[in-house]
C-alpha cells in the first residue's frame, strides 16, 4: 500500500503540484475550497498538467491550451473532456491519498 501525505500549508491557495505514488504522477492543486487531486495527464494527449498554469480557478496545459475548472475538473474548453479525479481525503491538515500495491489507484 503507497500513501501520499502532504501537509496541506505546503500549497498556497492557487498552486499545484504534481507528485508521484505508486509509480503513478498526481496533480495536487489547492483551490480557495480546498485541494484538489487528479492525475497529472490532460485528457487530450496526455501531457503532464503540472507542467502547465493555474490562474483564477483554471488549469490550462500548457501543450494545446484545453483548459479545465480546478476545483471540479470539468473542462472548459473544449467542455466534452474532463480532469480523473482521484480520491482523497484531508485530515489535520494533511491531503491522504492512498494507493493499492495491486490495483494502483482507484
Ligand atoms: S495534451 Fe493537453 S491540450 Fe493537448
Amino acid at each position: 500500500m503507497a500513501e501520499l501525505s502532504l501537509q496541506v500549508d505546503e500549497l498556497w491557495v492557487g498552486e499545484m503540484r504534481g507528485v508521484t505514488l505508486g509509480g503513478q504522477r498526481l496533480l495536487v492543486v489547492r483551490t480557495e475550497h480546498g485541494v484538489c487531486v487528479y492525475r497529472d495527464r490532460c485528457p487530450h494527449q496526455g501531457y503532464p498538467l503540472s507542467e502547465g498554469r493555474l490562474e483564477g480557478g483554471v488549469i490550462t496545459c500548457l501543450l494545446h491550451g484545453h483548459t479545465f475548472d480546478a476545483a471540479t475538473g470539468a473542462g472548459i474548453n473544449p467542455r466534452s473532456s474532463c480532469l480523473a479525479a482521484i480520491p482523497s481525503r484531508t485530515e489535520d491538515g494533511r491531503v491522504h491519498v492512498t494507493a493499492d500495491d495491486h490495483r494502483g489507484l482507484p
